[in-house]
């Protein structure tokens, strides 16, 4: 999920949400590409399927349950149902899509980890597999031989690019996390798109945002926080003070959970972490009143979630505090967090641009580091067991002690 340029819809007063007792959405999209017959039947039939989840759920669905249908319900879900997703014929563009180099400077990390782990890699959530390709080319070219690589991938669609991608390279997909991996863990861009839950804070007490059927179509609604979610508000309250009345952003559980799984499996070795994402403190900032999440489609930006459920990205930035403690709890050490920009130049991105320097490619490296793009936006984040060597992408830019 990078960043797009500002969408059309940003334009205009947001409308009122009719009767969900909440504040209303922020504008809805307008004026953007029309999408074509085929897609829209299939946005239909994924709607059909989510307001019978409503029906069933009893009238009313939680966000993040919207969200895992939206973007992962099989053959209807954005993930999971063909189109092109990423590049610029694409909704977005993501660090791997928009250069190589992005791969082989991680290369560079990836291979000093080999110095003492075995060298393999598993991969989540690898999109087209361009990363696979190129920290795979890289690693070669530095001498690693072909070390494994392994992908675990949730979109049918997205493995079956890869295959076609990486076919001929050393790469296996996995159907569930192994048992016992040792090696270096990868995830670009995958925190941010596990589904969230919705939380606007209120006089008596935090709301839920979730889903009712609107008259054929989904629309907000609130009601009151269940325990975990009340919980979980309270636990940021604790640490950046109280929320204003009307404050409303996100919580994933599941991103803790996800960690734990990950920590479960990993026997030794590193995990990092690339995401759009702040420290809590400035993720829940009182100043940050509407939360983050935001919806991509065709290169536009906007924020309505419920329009055209199966053909838009839907993404939240990544509490990297929450991580940390995720990962704390289930034994793993903090062993690095900084920016991309850091990682990046810390890991020699610009000598291997000035090796290769293709007019695109400089264009490119300079929003991967550039302060109001990616490199600041999108962060860093080492998690490590039984590994006590040195990280060279951490080294000049450590932010741990912001966590
Ligand atoms: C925004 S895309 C990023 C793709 C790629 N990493 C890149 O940077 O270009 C998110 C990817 O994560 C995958 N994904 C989402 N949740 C996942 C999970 N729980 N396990 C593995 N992959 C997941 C999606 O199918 C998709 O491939």
């Amino acid at each position: 999920m990078p960043a797009p340029p500002a969408s059309p819809s940003s334009a205009g007063s947001p409308a009122p949400a009719p009767g969900s007792g909440l504040p209303p959405a922020r504008p809805g999209p307008r004026a953007l590409p029309e999408a074509e017959p085929a897609a829209l039947a299939r946005s239909r039939q994924l709607q059909e399927l989510i307001l019978g989840r409503i029906a069933q759920a009893g009238g009313w669905l939680p966000f993040d349950e919207y969200m895992r249908l939206a973007l992962y319900a099989p053959g209807l879900g954005y993930y999971d149902a063909a189109g092109s997703k990423f590049g610029p014929g694409g909704d977005f563009v993501t660090a791997p899509e928009l250069s190589p180099l992005f791969g082989r400077a991680l290369a560079v990390q990836v291979a000093q980890a080999f110095e003492q782990l075995p060298a393999q890699v598993l991969e989540f959530g690898a999109g087209t597999g361009a990363l696979a390709h190129d920290l795979l080319s890289e690693l070669q070219r530095r001498g690693h031989g072909a070390p494994r690589y392994f992908i675990v991938e949730v979109s049918a669609d997205l493995r079956a690019r890869q295959q076609q991608r990486l076919a001929g390279l050393p790469v296996t997909w996995l159907d569930a996390l192994p048992e016992a991996f040792e090696g270096v863990i990868l995830a670009n861009e995958v925190l941010d798109v596990l589904p969230v839950r919705l939380f606007v804070c209120g006089a008596g007490g935090p709301q839920e945002r979730g889903v009712v059927d609107g008259g054929g179509a989904p629309r907000f609604a609130g009601r009151p926080a269940d325990e975990e979610l009340a919980r979980g508000v309270a636990a940021i309250e604790a640490e950046v003070g109280t929320l204003p009345e009307g404050y409303g952003s996100e919580l994933c559980p599941l991103a803790a959970a996800w960690i734990g799984a990950v920590a479960a499996c990993l026997r030794r070795g590193l995990v990092l972490l690339i995401d759009y994402g702040f420290p809590r403190r400035e993720y829940y900032h009182p100043q940050r009143a509407m939360g983050t999440l935001m919806c991509h489609y065709r290169q536009h930006a906007h924020a309505d979630p419920l329009w055209l459920p199966g053909l838009n990205d839907i993404t939240a930035h990544v509490d990297f505090s929450a991580c940390a403690a995720a990962a704390a709890a289930a034994g793993l050490g903090l062993a690095g967090y900084t920016s991309q920009a850091h990682l990046l130049m810390n890991c020699g991105i610009l000598d291997l641009l000035a090796a290769d320097p293709a007019p695109a490619q400089s264009g490119a490296v300079q929003r991967l580091l550039s302060e109001a793009e990616m490199g600041e936006l999108v962060k860093a984040m080492a998690l490590s067991r039984g590994y006590e060597g040195e990280l060279l992408g951490f080294a000049r830019g450590d932010r741990r002690h912001r966590l």
